[in-house]
This record gives structure tokens, C-alpha cells and sequence, in this order.
């Protein structure tokens, strides 16, 4: 039995991970406050919505700030830990709320610090691919982005907003502590990962449960322009990316966790339309938040490690519907 620490666990990712950490007869301590604004949910309300971690005597659940739990415990005997925790809404919270999405550069000061301290053996860090340069996702000039884009010795360009420079910092933060106390990390790069019982906030639910709510309708419209386009990779692929990948490296070095595959809005929201039986004109509404142009990664990397996303844009859109229409179009 492997004693596994994870920061955020209550949220969209985290509860995935401590499915499969659960299940494999891990012991696990998720220590998260369950922040507003974010997609984190209290297991003590009704557990989970894909699952009930109650019914796993291995899981601990701590209801509170990481940055508390690591003035109270010194543990020196984790296996793993995966610092998920962070201010992450969706692109609304990222654009109305910078300086709320700041404090992920203090929750990841405090967690090194914690760890040069005890030296978990292992640490898995949610980087973000919102810390590449948004120069390479401009409409007219965007690429698909490798790893080294962003090289610490050399050229890193501006990343997305404070939630980029947070994980940017991070990302730094876990080489040094490598080079100077030789704490093993390796830092992930998720695109957009979507799955069935995300937060509202985010377009995946939004848009699935548009699509659903406008059976037979001639138009459906979509946030932005609706040209904007992104990387989608099934939230259990970046699970399984991580399982597969995570003791490949050690310095701290970071792996995009990507299909390499652009879907605009629009594309989206047809094929979710599709699924639903209908096909409707689908229109942006340019008032709302976009982003950047173009986002997506590169799959050369994670291939070299061993790794290859499985779950179709499709077949994850499906899965969501029929998920989301089983509980009477409510996600969580
Ligand atoms: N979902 C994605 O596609 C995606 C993409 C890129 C990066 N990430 C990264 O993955 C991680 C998890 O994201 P998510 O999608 O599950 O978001 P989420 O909002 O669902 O979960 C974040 C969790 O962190 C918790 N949290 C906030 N402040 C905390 C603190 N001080 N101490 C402990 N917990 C705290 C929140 O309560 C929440 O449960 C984040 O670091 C995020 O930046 C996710």
C-alpha cells in the first residue's frame, strides 16, 4: 500500500485521481478546503458525483487549506503527492479574477517549502499549458506546442495570464528543487481536459448541456467568436497519461498532456448537437470571455514516454450526454 498525498483532491481532477489510488488500495489523504469559485466539491455532502470515496476505508479526507495542513504535519513517508491544489475556475475566473488566481503562487511557494522539508519521494505537479507563450496561439500565427517552448534557460515569452505565471513559477520552483535538494518532480501540461461531472464554468459541461437544452432548435451559439479553438483530452486520458508517465521523470522537467488535435467551439457544438439528433446553425456570441486563438500540444513527447490518449473528442462528448441525461441533465 502506497501512502499518496493529494492537494485539491476534492477537485474535477483530483477525484479522478483519488478514484484510481482508491481502487488500486492506496492510502489516501486529500486535504482541500473546498474553495467557492472553484470546481472542488465536500465528499460529505452526497460523496462524489462519478463515485462515493466514503466507501473507501483508505481514503482521509481533510476539509482544509493545504498551506494549513503543512504548518500542522511533517509526514516524511509519502510515496506520492500530487499538488493539484490551486484558484482554477474557468476562463471567466482566469480573466475577471487575476489577483484570486494569484494565490496559486503562494499555495505552491508554501507546498516546496513543505517539501524541502520532508521529502515526499515523489511529486506530481499540475502545471498548465496556460503557461505557454500566447504569442504561439495568435489567430493567423499558432503552432502546436512542444515542451521546449518554454526553456528556463533561455527564452520563456508571456504566458496566460496570472493562472500562466503561477504555473510558470511553479514549474521553476520544482527544478530548483531538484538541482539544490534533489526532490524529484515532473510537471504536467494538461490542455483543455473535460469530462462528465466538471464545474459549469468550464464550456465542456456548458456546451453539453446547451446542446441537450436546445434539441430541434435552428441555432445554438457558443462563447466568443466560437472560432477559438482548443486541444480536448478526456480527463481519465490525463489520468492515465500521468499513471503511465510519472516515474519516467525526475527533475522536475514537464509533459504536455494532449491530443494534438484543434476543435473550435463551433466543431464542438455541432458535434454535441449531432449527438442529441439535430443540426443547428451555431453561432458565436462575441461578448464573452474566448481566450487565446489556437491551443493545443504536441504529442511527440508523451509518445516518447510511452503514452497515447485513447478517448475521441466524440466518444467523450457522447459519454457526457448519456452521463448527463441519465441524472436529468444535471452534472453535479
Ligand atoms: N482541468 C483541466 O483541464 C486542467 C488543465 C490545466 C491544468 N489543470 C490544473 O489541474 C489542477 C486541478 O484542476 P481542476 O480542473 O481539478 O480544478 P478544480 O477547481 O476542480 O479543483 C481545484 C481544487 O483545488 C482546491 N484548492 C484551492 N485552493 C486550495 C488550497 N489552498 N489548498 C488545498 N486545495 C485548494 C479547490 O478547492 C478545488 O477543489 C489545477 O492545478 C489546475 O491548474 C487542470
Amino acid at each position: 500500500m502506497r501512502k499518496i498525498l493529494i492537494t485539491g483532491g476534492a477537485g474535477f481532477v483530483g477525484r479522478r485521481f483519488c478514484r484510481r489510488f482508491l481502487e488500486a488500495g492506496d492510502h489516501v489523504v486529500c486535504v482541500d478546503p473546498v474553495a467557492p469559485d472553484t470546481g472542488g466539491i465536500d465528499p460529505a455532502s452526497n460523496g462524489w458525483p462519478m463515485f462515493d470515496p466514503r466507501d473507501f476505508s483508505n481514503f482521509h479526507f481533510v476539509k482544509q487549506d493545504c498551506r494549513q495542513w503543512f504548518k500542522q504535519h511533517a509526514d516524511s513517508d509519502f510515496d506520492y503527492v500530487l499538488h493539484l491544489a490551486a484558484m482554477v475556475g474557468g476562463r471567466a475566473m482566469i480573466e475577471n479574477k487575476p489577483l484570486a488566481v494569484a494565490d496559486d503562487r503562494a499555495i505552491d511557494a508554501e507546498y516546496w517549502q513543505w517539501a524541502e522539508r520532508v521529502h515526499p519521494k515523489k511529486t506530481v505537479c499540475f502545471s498548465s499549458s496556460a503557461a505557454y507563450p500566447i504569442n504561439f496561439q495568435k489567430d493567423g500565427d499558432y503552432r502546436l506546442l512542444t515542451e521546449d517552448m518554454i526553456r528556463f534557460d533561455g527564452d520563456l515569452g508571456m504566458p496566460d495570464m496570472t493562472y500562466g505565471w503561477a504555473k510558470l513559477t511553479c514549474e521553476y520552483l520544482a527544478r530548483l528543487a531538484y538541482e539544490k535538494h534533489g526532490l524529484k518532480s515532473v510537471c504536467y501540461r494538461p490542455f483543455s481536459g473535460y469530462g462528465e461531472d466538471q464545474d459549469d464554468s468550464y464550456p465542456f459541461p456548458s456546451i453539453c448541456k446547451r446542446a441537450m437544452a436546445n434539441v430541434g432548435n435552428p441555432v445554438l451559439t457558443v462563447w466568443g467568436t466560437g472560432d477559438q479553438m482548443r486541444d480536448f483530452i478526456h480527463i481519465e486520458d490525463c489520468v492515465d497519461g500521468v499513471l503511465t508517465t510519472m516515474d519516467r521523470i525526475d527533475d522536475g522537467d514537464a509533459l504536455n498532456l494532449s491530443t494534438g488535435i484543434y476543435t473550435s467551439f463551433k466543431q464542438f457544438a455541432r458535434i454535441a448537437a449531432e449527438e442529441c439528433g439535430y443540426f443547428p446553425e451555431v453561432q458565436g456570441l462575441s461578448d464573452k470571455p474566448a481566450g487565446v486563438f489556437a491551443r493545443g500540444g504536441d504529442t511527440s513527447k508523451q509518445a516518447a514516454c510511452g503514452f497515447q490518449y485513447r478517448i475521441s473528442f466524440r466518444d467523450g462528448i457522447r459519454g457526457a450526454l448519456t452521463w448527463l441525461r441519465e441524472r436529468g441533465g444535471q452534472g453535479h
